[in-house]
Protein backbone atom coordinates (compact mmCIF):
# COMPACT_ATOMS: atom_id res chain seq x y z
CA UNK A 1 0.00 0.00 0.00
CA UNK A 2 1.08 3.28 -0.97
CA UNK A 3 0.53 6.17 1.54
CA UNK A 4 -2.03 8.72 0.32
CA UNK A 5 -1.01 11.94 -1.05
CA UNK A 6 -2.72 14.95 -0.28
CA UNK A 7 -2.65 18.18 -2.65
CA UNK A 8 -1.17 20.94 -0.90
CA UNK A 9 -3.85 24.43 -1.14
CA UNK A 10 -3.09 26.56 -3.64
CA UNK A 11 -1.84 30.11 -2.66
CA UNK A 12 -4.05 32.67 -1.56
CA UNK A 13 -4.68 35.11 -4.08
CA UNK A 14 -4.02 38.73 -3.29
CA UNK A 15 -6.70 40.96 -3.57
CA UNK A 16 -6.65 42.83 -6.58
CA UNK A 17 -5.04 46.72 -5.87
CA UNK A 18 -7.90 48.90 -7.46
CA UNK A 19 -7.14 52.50 -6.30
CA UNK A 20 -10.58 53.48 -7.84
CA UNK A 21 -13.29 54.33 -4.83
CA UNK A 22 -15.76 51.96 -7.37
CA UNK A 23 -15.98 50.63 -10.21
CA UNK A 24 -19.69 51.15 -10.08
CA UNK A 25 -20.98 53.02 -13.23
CA UNK A 26 -24.48 53.97 -12.47
CA UNK A 27 -26.35 56.29 -10.44
CA UNK A 28 -25.19 54.81 -6.97
CA UNK A 29 -25.18 58.15 -5.37
CA UNK A 30 -28.62 59.15 -5.80
CA UNK A 31 -30.33 56.99 -3.31
CA UNK A 32 -27.78 57.82 -0.32
CA UNK A 33 -28.14 61.61 -1.10
CA UNK A 34 -32.37 61.54 -1.42
CA UNK A 35 -32.24 59.64 2.04
CA UNK A 36 -30.15 61.64 3.37
CA UNK A 37 -31.80 65.34 2.43
CA UNK A 38 -35.27 63.53 3.82
CA UNK A 39 -33.60 62.48 7.13
CA UNK A 40 -31.90 65.64 7.68
CA UNK A 41 -34.99 67.64 6.80
CA UNK A 42 -37.22 65.32 8.75
CA UNK A 43 -34.77 65.69 12.19
CA UNK A 44 -34.81 69.73 11.15
CA UNK A 45 -38.74 70.29 11.36
CA UNK A 46 -38.90 67.58 14.67
CA UNK A 47 -36.09 69.73 16.80
CA UNK A 48 -38.22 73.21 15.20
CA UNK A 49 -41.29 71.84 16.53
CA UNK A 50 -40.16 70.39 19.57
CA UNK A 51 -38.30 73.63 20.86
CA UNK A 52 -41.16 75.80 20.07
CA UNK A 53 -43.45 75.04 22.69
CA UNK A 54 -46.48 76.40 21.48
CA UNK A 55 -49.24 75.74 19.15
CA UNK A 56 -49.55 72.03 19.25
CA UNK A 57 -53.12 71.75 20.75
CA UNK A 58 -55.97 72.85 18.73
CA UNK A 59 -59.35 71.08 19.92
CA UNK A 60 -59.87 68.59 19.75
CA UNK A 61 -56.46 68.00 18.11
CA UNK A 62 -52.99 67.38 19.88
CA UNK A 63 -49.85 66.86 17.86
CA UNK A 64 -48.52 63.50 18.42
CA UNK A 65 -44.96 65.37 18.54
CA UNK A 66 -45.99 66.48 22.23
CA UNK A 67 -48.37 63.33 22.82
CA UNK A 68 -48.16 61.87 25.55
CA UNK A 69 -48.24 64.95 27.60
CA UNK A 70 -46.05 64.93 30.38
CA UNK A 71 -45.71 68.11 32.46
CA UNK A 72 -48.02 70.29 33.77
CA UNK A 73 -46.93 73.18 31.32
CA UNK A 74 -49.14 71.50 28.16
CA UNK A 75 -51.07 73.71 26.50
CA UNK A 76 -54.02 71.27 26.57
CA UNK A 77 -53.54 70.60 30.68
CA UNK A 78 -53.60 74.12 31.15
CA UNK A 79 -56.88 74.38 28.61
CA UNK A 80 -59.08 72.08 30.84
CA UNK A 81 -58.70 69.64 27.67
CA UNK A 82 -60.33 66.29 28.09
CA UNK A 83 -56.59 65.17 26.24
CA UNK A 84 -54.38 65.03 29.19
CA UNK A 85 -52.77 61.87 30.33
CA UNK A 86 -52.98 62.41 34.10
CA UNK A 87 -50.57 59.93 35.71
CA UNK A 88 -48.00 61.17 33.64
CA UNK A 89 -48.64 64.60 34.28
CA UNK A 90 -48.58 63.96 38.29
CA UNK A 91 -45.63 62.37 37.96
CA UNK A 92 -43.78 65.16 36.40
CA UNK A 93 -45.73 67.95 37.78
CA UNK A 94 -44.71 71.37 37.53
CA UNK A 95 -41.14 71.29 37.74
CA UNK A 96 -40.33 70.91 33.85
CA UNK A 97 -40.03 74.29 32.57
CA UNK A 98 -39.08 73.37 28.81
CA UNK A 99 -41.02 72.41 25.84
CA UNK A 100 -42.94 69.24 26.78
CA UNK A 101 -42.17 67.86 23.61
CA UNK A 102 -38.47 67.18 24.65
CA UNK A 103 -39.86 64.54 26.91
CA UNK A 104 -42.84 62.57 24.32
CA UNK A 105 -40.16 62.47 21.54
CA UNK A 106 -37.43 60.39 23.19
CA UNK A 107 -39.41 57.02 23.08
CA UNK A 108 -40.36 57.52 19.34
CA UNK A 109 -36.78 59.06 18.51
CA UNK A 110 -35.61 55.63 20.29
CA UNK A 111 -36.81 53.35 18.22
CA UNK A 112 -36.44 55.47 14.92
CA UNK A 113 -32.99 55.65 15.66
CA UNK A 114 -32.39 52.10 16.22
CA UNK A 115 -35.02 50.72 13.90
CA UNK A 116 -32.85 47.73 11.79
CA UNK A 117 -34.30 49.79 8.75
CA UNK A 118 -32.96 53.41 9.77
CA UNK A 119 -29.60 52.33 10.60
CA UNK A 120 -29.15 51.14 7.36
CA UNK A 121 -30.56 54.68 5.76
CA UNK A 122 -28.23 56.70 8.04
CA UNK A 123 -25.11 54.45 8.08
CA UNK A 124 -25.40 54.50 4.88
CA UNK A 125 -26.32 57.98 3.57
CA UNK A 126 -25.19 59.75 6.41
CA UNK A 127 -22.04 57.66 7.79
CA UNK A 128 -20.93 56.88 4.58
CA UNK A 129 -20.20 53.11 6.11
CA UNK A 130 -20.62 51.95 2.94
CA UNK A 131 -22.91 54.35 0.89
CA UNK A 132 -23.52 51.62 -1.61
CA UNK A 133 -22.99 47.69 -2.30
CA UNK A 134 -19.27 47.76 -3.88
CA UNK A 135 -18.00 50.95 -2.84
CA UNK A 136 -15.25 52.06 -0.41
CA UNK A 137 -16.07 53.67 2.64
CA UNK A 138 -13.61 56.50 4.09
CA UNK A 139 -13.61 54.63 7.11
CA UNK A 140 -10.26 53.22 7.95
CA UNK A 141 -11.68 50.66 10.28
CA UNK A 142 -14.42 48.47 10.61
CA UNK A 143 -16.00 48.07 13.90
CA UNK A 144 -19.84 47.26 13.10
CA UNK A 145 -21.76 47.47 15.82
CA UNK A 146 -19.58 45.49 18.75
CA UNK A 147 -18.15 48.45 20.27
CA UNK A 148 -19.23 51.68 21.98
CA UNK A 149 -21.32 53.71 20.52
CA UNK A 150 -23.48 51.48 18.12
CA UNK A 151 -23.31 48.42 20.57
CA UNK A 152 -26.33 50.80 22.67
CA UNK A 153 -28.26 49.72 19.26
CA UNK A 154 -29.01 46.71 20.85
CA UNK A 155 -31.48 48.54 23.09
CA UNK A 156 -33.32 48.30 19.75
CA UNK A 157 -36.29 45.97 21.67
CA UNK A 158 -36.87 47.81 24.31
CA UNK A 159 -37.79 51.36 22.59
CA UNK A 160 -40.07 48.45 20.66
CA UNK A 161 -41.69 47.51 23.86
CA UNK A 162 -41.70 51.32 24.84
CA UNK A 163 -43.10 52.27 21.84
CA UNK A 164 -46.19 49.97 21.91
CA UNK A 165 -47.26 52.43 24.73
CA UNK A 166 -47.13 55.18 22.70
CA UNK A 167 -48.73 53.80 20.48
CA UNK A 168 -51.80 53.11 22.81
CA UNK A 169 -51.56 57.32 24.07
CA UNK A 170 -51.55 58.08 20.83
CA UNK A 171 -54.39 55.77 19.63
CA UNK A 172 -56.06 57.51 22.70
CA UNK A 173 -55.58 60.83 21.10
CA UNK A 174 -56.73 59.99 17.84
CA UNK A 175 -59.88 58.65 19.28
CA UNK A 176 -60.15 61.97 21.67
CA UNK A 177 -60.45 63.51 18.11
CA UNK A 178 -63.91 62.82 17.65
CA UNK A 179 -64.92 64.30 20.64
CA UNK A 180 -65.62 68.09 20.07
CA UNK A 181 -66.21 70.68 22.96
CA UNK A 182 -70.45 70.12 21.92
CA UNK A 183 -69.90 66.12 21.61
CA UNK A 184 -69.06 63.89 19.18
CA UNK A 185 -67.73 65.21 15.73
CA UNK A 186 -65.49 64.91 12.71
CA UNK A 187 -62.65 66.98 11.40
CA UNK A 188 -60.18 66.82 8.98
CA UNK A 189 -57.73 66.35 11.72
CA UNK A 190 -59.71 63.44 12.94
CA UNK A 191 -58.47 61.54 9.95
CA UNK A 192 -54.71 62.77 9.76
CA UNK A 193 -54.64 61.63 13.72
CA UNK A 194 -56.53 58.40 13.26
CA UNK A 195 -53.96 57.55 9.86
CA UNK A 196 -51.30 58.54 12.21
CA UNK A 197 -51.98 56.17 14.82
CA UNK A 198 -52.90 53.58 12.30
CA UNK A 199 -49.42 54.28 10.64
CA UNK A 200 -47.66 53.75 13.54
CA UNK A 201 -49.07 50.69 15.14
CA UNK A 202 -48.21 48.96 10.99
CA UNK A 203 -44.55 50.51 11.71
CA UNK A 204 -44.34 48.99 15.15
CA UNK A 205 -45.97 45.52 14.09
CA UNK A 206 -43.80 45.05 11.00
CA UNK A 207 -40.33 45.50 13.11
CA UNK A 208 -37.97 43.21 12.76
CA UNK A 209 -37.96 43.08 16.93
CA UNK A 210 -41.60 42.03 16.59
CA UNK A 211 -41.38 39.40 13.99
CA UNK A 212 -38.86 37.68 16.32
CA UNK A 213 -40.63 38.23 19.32
CA UNK A 214 -43.63 36.27 17.49
CA UNK A 215 -42.01 33.53 15.72
CA UNK A 216 -38.69 33.01 17.37
CA UNK A 217 -37.44 30.83 19.11
CA UNK A 218 -39.20 27.78 18.49
CA UNK A 219 -38.68 24.52 17.05
CA UNK A 220 -41.70 23.37 15.89
CA UNK A 221 -44.26 25.70 13.61
CA UNK A 222 -46.39 22.89 13.78
CA UNK A 223 -46.97 22.72 17.40
CA UNK A 224 -47.67 26.99 17.83
CA UNK A 225 -50.31 27.25 14.98
CA UNK A 226 -51.34 30.74 16.37
CA UNK A 227 -47.81 31.85 16.48
CA UNK A 228 -47.15 30.65 13.40
CA UNK A 229 -50.60 32.27 11.92
CA UNK A 230 -49.41 35.55 13.43
CA UNK A 231 -45.46 35.24 12.18
CA UNK A 232 -46.84 35.00 8.39
CA UNK A 233 -49.00 38.37 8.57
CA UNK A 234 -46.09 40.19 10.99
CA UNK A 235 -43.37 38.50 8.18
CA UNK A 236 -45.27 39.84 5.27
CA UNK A 237 -45.42 43.13 6.82
CA UNK A 238 -42.36 43.30 7.86
CA UNK A 239 -41.25 43.19 4.21
CA UNK A 240 -42.37 46.13 3.69
CA UNK A 241 -40.96 47.61 6.86
CA UNK A 242 -39.19 50.17 4.78
CA UNK A 243 -41.80 51.85 3.09
CA UNK A 244 -43.73 51.61 6.38
CA UNK A 245 -41.13 53.26 7.79
CA UNK A 246 -40.90 56.78 5.80
CA UNK A 247 -44.74 56.68 5.63
CA UNK A 248 -45.14 56.85 9.34
CA UNK A 249 -42.35 59.19 9.08
CA UNK A 250 -43.25 61.73 7.53
CA UNK A 251 -47.16 61.48 8.73
CA UNK A 252 -46.39 62.11 11.83
CA UNK A 253 -44.08 65.64 10.48
CA UNK A 254 -47.57 66.37 8.66
CA UNK A 255 -49.73 65.35 11.38
CA UNK A 256 -47.49 68.40 13.54
CA UNK A 257 -47.91 70.83 10.70
CA UNK A 258 -51.70 70.30 10.25
CA UNK A 259 -52.15 70.81 14.56
CA UNK A 260 -50.21 73.82 14.02
CA UNK A 261 -51.27 75.63 11.50
CA UNK A 262 -54.87 74.87 12.94
CA UNK A 263 -53.40 76.14 16.09
CA UNK A 264 -51.84 79.51 15.23
CA UNK A 265 -54.97 80.14 12.58
CA UNK A 266 -53.28 79.79 9.24
CA UNK A 267 -55.99 77.11 8.31
CA UNK A 268 -59.77 76.44 10.05
CA UNK A 269 -60.35 73.60 11.51
CA UNK A 270 -62.75 72.03 9.40
CA UNK A 271 -65.59 69.48 10.41
CA UNK A 272 -67.56 66.99 8.80
CA UNK A 273 -70.38 66.94 10.98
S1 LIG B 1 -36.71 47.25 12.96
FE1 LIG B 1 -37.61 49.13 12.54
S2 LIG B 1 -38.85 49.49 14.28
FE2 LIG B 1 -37.85 47.62 14.74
Amino acid sequence: MTAATTTPPAPARPRAAIAAKTLRRDRWRLEPTVTAIILLMFVGYVSWAAWQNADYYARPYLSPLYSPCLASICENVRAGSHIVHPPMVGFIGTWWAVSPALLAIIIPGGIRTTCYYYRKAYYRSIWRSPQACAVAEPHRRYTGETRFPLILQNVHRLFFTLALLINGVLTWDAFESFRWPGGWGMGVGSIVLTLNAALLWLYSVSCHSCRHIIGGRLKHFSRHPVRYKLWGVVSKLNARHMQIAWVSMVWVALTDLYVRLVATGWIPNPRFF
